[in-house]
């Protein structure tokens, strides 16, 4: 049985999110302070065994570790940056949403005032908070994230990327990206299917299969990228780029939207121009690796 006394928190922030990371510290038994600038969402929390401070400062005060999730970084930075609020020896987690840049700077702005700074994203949405099913990603201090990991596991699934304080920020939307293009590749295949009668339910075990399947290609074709040699062991990207244009065709055909298939095909079709048709399909980073803004 583990004695240690819980570590007392705060949670600045109430809002959907912010919600429910002080409630997973109250259920995890935290002694949890609170504030948000419109108070009586602190109610419910309140109710529970949450402590309403006055002003941010108090809250701050209050506890050895301060989460704040508000609605983005200006916010953050106008909350926290008010003359009365002074963060030095404040131990901030920041849980609000934003790139990667203004977690660097945010970092350095707090560290300037004398904080520590763990900058981090959830992955999760309100009601998962809480389970193992919330992933919430860290990035900075290694040893900052160790001595408060077992307080911010009352969160969820936790994972520490690295010291560069926009690890977490970077991660987040290179998962965002994932989750997009997945969902946007099985709607394409529906829309095209279901103008054959075939409904949606019937195609979703047959694209879960497949998008299973190509998942386990990554970590040999990661292998390719970060050793910059793209042999053509199972396809060329000349052949891909031939049943990228049955895509079209097909979309078309049929009558269903044919951007998607046009941007693949586009990307492919400048990467053989440069020379690389004869090489797998990753070497495609090339191109995800420059900017293009038109
Ligand atoms: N909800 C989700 O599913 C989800 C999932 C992952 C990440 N997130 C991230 O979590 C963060 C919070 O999201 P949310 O869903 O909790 O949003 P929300 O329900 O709209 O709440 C926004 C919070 O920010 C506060 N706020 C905004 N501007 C402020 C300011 N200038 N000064 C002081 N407080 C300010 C609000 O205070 P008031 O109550 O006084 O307005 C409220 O506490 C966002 O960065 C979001 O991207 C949310």
């Amino acid at each position: 049985m583990n004695n240690e006394p819980h570590e007392p928190v705060t949670v600045v922030g109430l809002g959907r999110m912010g919600q429910a990371l002080a409630g997973a510290f109250l259920k995890a038994g935290h002694p949890t302070t609170v504030w948000n600038r419109t108070a009586s969402k602190a109610d419910q929390l309140v109710a529970e065994g949450a402590l309403l401070a006055p002003t941010v400062g108090d809250a701050l005060k209050a506890g050895s570790l301060a989460i704040i999730c508000v609605t983005d970084y200006e916010a953050m930075r106008e909350l926290l940056g008010a003359s009365d609020v002074d963060l030095a020896g404040t131990m901030l987690v920041n849980l609000t949403s934003g790139d990667s840049a203004q977690a660097r700077e945010t970092a350095h702005w707090a560290e300037q005032r004398g904080a520590r700074y763990l900058d981090g994203a959830i992955m999760a949405v309100p009601p998962a908070i809480g389970t193992s099913e919330a992933v919430i990603l860290h990035s900075g201090s290694r040893s900052d994230f160790e001595t408060h990991r077992s307080t911010l596991d009352a969160l969820g699934t936790l994972t520490y990327l690295g010291a560069d304080h926009g690890l977490a920020s970077l991660y987040d939307v290179a998962g965002l990206a994932m989750m997009w293009s997945i969902l946007n590749a099985w709607l394409q295949g529906t829309a095209m299917l279901r103008t054959a009668g075939v409904d949606a339910a019937t195609y979703a075990p047959f694209a879960q299969q497949i998008a299973a399947g190509v998942a386990t290609w990554l970590p040999g074709y990661a292998e390719q990228i970060d050793n910059g040699s793209f042999p053509a062991e199972v396809s060329a990207l000349e052949t891909d780029a031939r049943a990228m244009a049955h895509l079209i065709e097909e979309s078309e055909a049929v009558g269903v939207n044919a951007e998607l298939p046009r941007l693949l095909k586009a990307m492919a079709d400048r990467s053989i121009a440069a020379g690389h048709g004869g090489e797998q399909y990753p070497v495609l980073i090339e191109e995800f690796s420059k900017p293009r803004n038109d």
